[in-house]
């Protein structure tokens, strides 16, 4: 094990390309690859990512939609493998320019496969979403159940994950789709942590209303669960990374393409993460319940149980109190270094 990453013997140290390697994920699994031994550089455009995530001199500022630069920067750099992150992620963004979502997401993601293959690279680690499930038909979901994206969000992850199954079929180009559920955690020893702008996800928001006072508005009360309100499967964001350090590792063996769910496979209420926040913070969380919001499902769980058996991956930090734990850990550094927190939106 090194930095709670089990490194898979026999797969060789590669150099890697992580674009969004600026953002949320993409930074810790830059970090992850790292620890694990692998050489990694950043392909980010910075229109949502942060430079400081970034280590300095590993940022190539390069938008995934310029084929040429990124060929230029595939072979400068040597890169054996790519993960790709680079995306747009807010739900309801995707419902008001569902265009914009579509021209990053998917043609972006064409721009980087052409490159890559003018570059003679065939190995891909993809980050989907349980976005591509839409409201499903089985909880915990397997992989297995088929595709039923509810937002142009997640219809442009499965755009993607089809075009991936056509490139394998026919160009022998190898892919692992990851499809996460609700990431979420930090890294804050490494400075690592989750900055969106707008910030749009539960714990986050729920810790910024401690620190301004303002309150959080919860999404309804009266869903089928057993407090009424929505239950999902909190992954920490380092659990996450070092799915993408054993998918890209089954890669470089030679792997096949493949797609799995990355969870816990335990679901918590909305209500039940405010008495987490609320036990880790010492404090209360400001907050008033509101209506549903639209395009939430009662319940979203993974079963992850393809992933542990296939790749051997386990999450280390399941824990919810922990998960709210670094989370707090980031904001209140995050809080110190900007003088004001309010700054980060
Ligand atoms: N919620 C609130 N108030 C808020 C924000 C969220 O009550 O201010 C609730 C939501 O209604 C939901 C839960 O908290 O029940 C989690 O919401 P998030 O916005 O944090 O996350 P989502 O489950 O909506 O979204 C996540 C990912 C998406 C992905 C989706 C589907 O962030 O990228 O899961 O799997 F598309």
């Amino acid at each position: 094990m090194i930095g709670g990453v089990s490194v898979t013997l026999g797969s060789a140290l590669a150099r890697i390309l992580v674009t969004g390697g600026a953002g949320y994920i993409g930074s810790h699994t830059r970090y992850f690859l790292e620890q694990a031994g692998h050489s990694a550089v950043v392909a980010d455009n910075l229109s949502r990512g942060h430079k400081e995530m970034v280590p300095q001199g590993l940022l190539r500022v390069v938008d995934i939609r310029d084929t040429e630069r990124l060929k230029q920067v595939l072979s400068d750099e040597r890169v054996e493998a790519v993960i790709h992150f680079a995306a747009y992620i807010a739900v309801g963004e995707s419902t008001q320019v569902p265009e914009v979502y579509f021209a990053n997401n998917v043609s972006g993601s064409v721009s980087l496969f052409e490159a890559m293959l003018h570059c003679g690279i065939t190995r891909l680690v993809f980050s989907s979403s349980a976005a591509a499930y839409g409201i499903p038909q089985r909880v915990p979901i397997p992989e297995t159940e088929p595709f039923a994206p509810i937002n142009p969000y997640g219809e442009s992850k499965v755009m993607v994950e089809k075009i991936l199954g056509w490139l394998d079929r026919y160009r022998a180009f190898r892919s692992v789709s990851l499809r996460y559920f609700n990431a979420c955690g930090a890294e804050p020893q490494a400075g690592l942590g989750e900055l969106h702008d707008p910030e749009t996800h539960l714990i986050p928001l729920m810790l910024r209303a401690i620190l301004t006072g303002k309150p959080i508005t919860l999404f309804g009360d009266d869903y089928p669960t057993p407090d009424g309100t929505c239950i999902r499967d909190y992954i920490h964001v380092s659990d996450l990374a070092s799915a993408h350090v054993l998918a890209v590792e089954h890669l470089l063996r030679d792997g096949q393409s493949d797609v799995f769910n990355v969870g816990t496979g335990s679901g918590h209420s909305v209500l039940k993460v405010l008495q987490a926040v609320e036990r880790v913070t010492g404090n209360k969380v400001p907050h008033t319940i509101g209506p549903r919001r639209e395009g939430d499902p009662p319940s979203l769980v993974a079963d992850s149980q393809k992933l542990q058996k296939q790749l051997g991956w386990k999450p280390a930090r399941a824990d919810l109190d922990r998960i709210v734990g670094d989370a707090w850990s980031f904001a209140n550094r995050q809080k110190r270094s900007s003088g004001e927190y309010a700054a980060i939106r």
